[in-house]
């Protein structure tokens, strides 16, 4: 089985040299490929840091090249970098396609998503990889391997959603920011970030779907134990466009400036909606103490409390006892 992941890993990274090289090489690939990251405002060094590519828009370059050059279909297949129709044809996942190969974090090629360039509401954005002997989406961080150094080093992980955001905050010179990428935040995920840090900054995208999986990835990350703040970003915006949007300096100043701890993230989320209805109050109120229950720490939990008595003037008691019943519910 060791020779068979092998075979994957091998198989992978030709596939990635191969996009790269079609990316760079061809009229193709520069012509609409390349044009497309210079149009969306990516720096060369950035590209070539994280092997994006080009995938030809034909039925199947991609394997017909890894086969002349001695690569086995088997191998191929699995990876899910070739596929087999009902008629027993083959022909590449990836056409005519933006991509972006996914390192494990030793930076050996796992799988790649890739982005379409057309505007089809019909054509998915992004195609992925499929789950393979190698490529188990529920424990990947895209950008991990670039960013682990930073990570340790700032004792910091920014947690974004998508592969052009991990290319744009590295483009505004931090280092320290991975995507979850093709599936919502899995608790590996967490778990693997607590290898590096215990301190987590979501920066998810401004939209409706961003917030809900920002209180969703909030609590999840309490729950590991791990602290965990939230930068928002306005307009519907997300990192990589707000950071081409306001320049690189500005993306920082404005990460730096609007770090949110999860009460107050939470409290501005759930108020906006609540107005001066004191139910609707009471039950963010309950809503952050349910948040808060999920901090293994006794100690942590009480500083939590005591900042949220004192944001929504409510008695430290009351928000103690609420908090007291929610843990001996839950255990
Ligand atoms: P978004 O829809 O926010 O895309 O999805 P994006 O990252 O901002 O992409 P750009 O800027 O338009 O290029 C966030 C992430 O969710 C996954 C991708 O990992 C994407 O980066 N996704 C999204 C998919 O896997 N498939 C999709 O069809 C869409
Ligand atoms: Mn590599
Ligand atoms: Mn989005
Ligand atoms: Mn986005
Ligand atoms: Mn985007």
């Amino acid at each position: 089985a060791q020779n068979a992941k092998e075979s994957l890993y091998i198989v992978s990274q030709f596939a990635a040299a191969f996009f790269v090289k079609q990316l760079w090489e061809t009229d193709e690939g520069r012509g609409i490929g390349l044009s497309y990251f210079k149009e969306r405002g990516f720096r060369e060094d950035i590209l070539k840091k994280f092997e994006v590519g080009y995938s030809p828009d034909v039925w199947d370059a991609m394997t017909q090249n890894a086969i002349n050059s001695g690569h086995k279909l088997e191998f191929l297949e699995q990876t899910g970098l070739s596929i087999k129709n009902d008629n027993g044809k083959i022909y590449d996942r990836f056409r005519g396609r933006v991509m972006f190969p996914i390192h494990n974090f030793t930076g050996r090629v796992i799988g790649f998503g890739g982005r379409t360039l057309k505007t089809d509401k019909n054509v998915p954005k992004y195609v992925n990889s499929p789950e393979s002997e190698i490529y188990h989406k529920s424990n990947v961080l895209y950008g991990l391997f670039h960013a682990k150094k930073a990570i340790r080093d700032l004792d910091n992980c920014y947690l974004a959603e998508g592969y052009a955001d991990v290319l744009s905050v590295h483009q505004a010179g931090i280092e320290n920011v991975v995507a979850s990428s093709g599936t919502s935040l899995t608790v590996e995920q967490i778990k693997l970030i607590g290898r590096f840090t215990q301190n987590v900054t979501i920066l998810f995208d401004g939209d409706a779907a961003g917030i809900k999986a920002s209180l969703r990835g909030l609590d999840m990350i309490l729950e590991e134990g791990l602290n965990v703040k939230i930068v928002s970003f306005p307009d519907g915006h997300d990192p990589d466009s707000y950071m081409h949007h306001v320049g690189a300096g500005a993306f920082k100043t404005y990460l730096e400036n609007n770090r949110k701890d999860f009460i107050l993230y939470k409290a501005n989320v759930l108020l906006k909606d609540a107005g001066d209805d004191p139910i609707k109050r009471a039950g963010i109120i309950r809503d952050i103490v349910e948040s808060i229950a999920k901090i293994p720490d006794q100690i942590k939990a009480s500083v939590f409390i005591r900042e949220c008595s004192s944001l929504l003037e409510i008695e430290e008691k009351i928000l103690l006892s609420e908090l007291n019943k929610m843990r001996s519910a839950k255990s």
